[in-house]
């Protein structure tokens, strides 16, 4: 199947609210634990950049794991930052934890370099995936640590509605609805190696860690 591009920026006040009140924690979680598995040695004590940081689960999770990171997490979507903003003042990680509204690539970050960039489901709403790649050659500083999970591109649409029945049957109509979007929108493994190839990044690994994820991660 060929991609099919979602729309970038989730500023749907109800498609927010219903991607913050989902149930991510199987996937969330896998994000935390491949990224320890994948950076054993790595104790975190500084900035760290999670781009598409929509309403947070995974800054948030990214920040109880590591208690001496800081994070500076970046949206394009005012609404996905004021419910990230609501819940990290709830579970009093607001201190740890800065906001930025930007859109990549033209965002303003607090800090030039960061030496830990990570991204979750951004990669699959950007029209341009070059986007991506070059903000974070951009915002790295060298030997960086980055760590990319995104969702892989079925083969065809009747997989991806098997997919979004396996894992989303109980989720409201919108959720199933972006989701089944998410999936046509993404990337194969293949097409993502080939992006990497032209940003000199081939050092980087794909790899497919689940049915319907991959990871990108490596040194910079
Ligand atoms: C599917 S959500 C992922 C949110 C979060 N990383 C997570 O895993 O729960 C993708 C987010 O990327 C944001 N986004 C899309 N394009 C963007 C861009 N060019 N710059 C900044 N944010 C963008 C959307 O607004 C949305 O909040």
């Amino acid at each position: 199947m060929q991609r099919i591009p979602e729309p970038e920026l989730m500023d749907d006040e109800t498609q927010a609210q219903a991607y913050a009140d989902a149930d991510f924690d199987t996937p969330h979680q896998h994000f935390i634990e491949l990224f320890q598995e994948k950076f054993p040695q790595l104790d975190i004590n500084g900035e760290v950049l999670d781009l598409g940081c929509g309403p947070g689960d995974i800054t948030r999770r990214f920040a109880r794991a590591f208690p001496h990171a800081r994070l500076h997490a970046v949206d394009g979507a005012r609404v996905m930052l004021s419910l990230a903003n609501a819940i990290n003042r709830r579970e009093g990680l607001s201190d740890r934890i800065e906001l930025i509204h930007g859109k990549l690539p033209h965002v303003e970050l607090p800090q030039c370099h960061y030496h830990t960039i990570i991204s979750n489901s951004l990669l699959h709403h950007l029209p341009d995936p070059h986007v991506l790649w070059d903000t974070i050659q951009r915002a790295a500083k060298p030997y960086a640590n980055l760590f990319v999970m995104d969702l892989i591109r079925p083969a065809s649409e009747q997989q991806a509605m098997d997919i979004v029945d396996q894992y989303a049957a109980n989720e409201p109509d919108i959720l199933r609805h972006d989701f089944y979007h998410s999936l046509c929108a993404a990337f194969t493994p293949s097409e993502v190696q080939q992006q990497l190839e032209e940003h000199s990044l081939s050092q980087l690994h794909v790899e497919e860690v689940s049915d319907r994820h991959m990871i990108i991660f490596g040194s910079l």
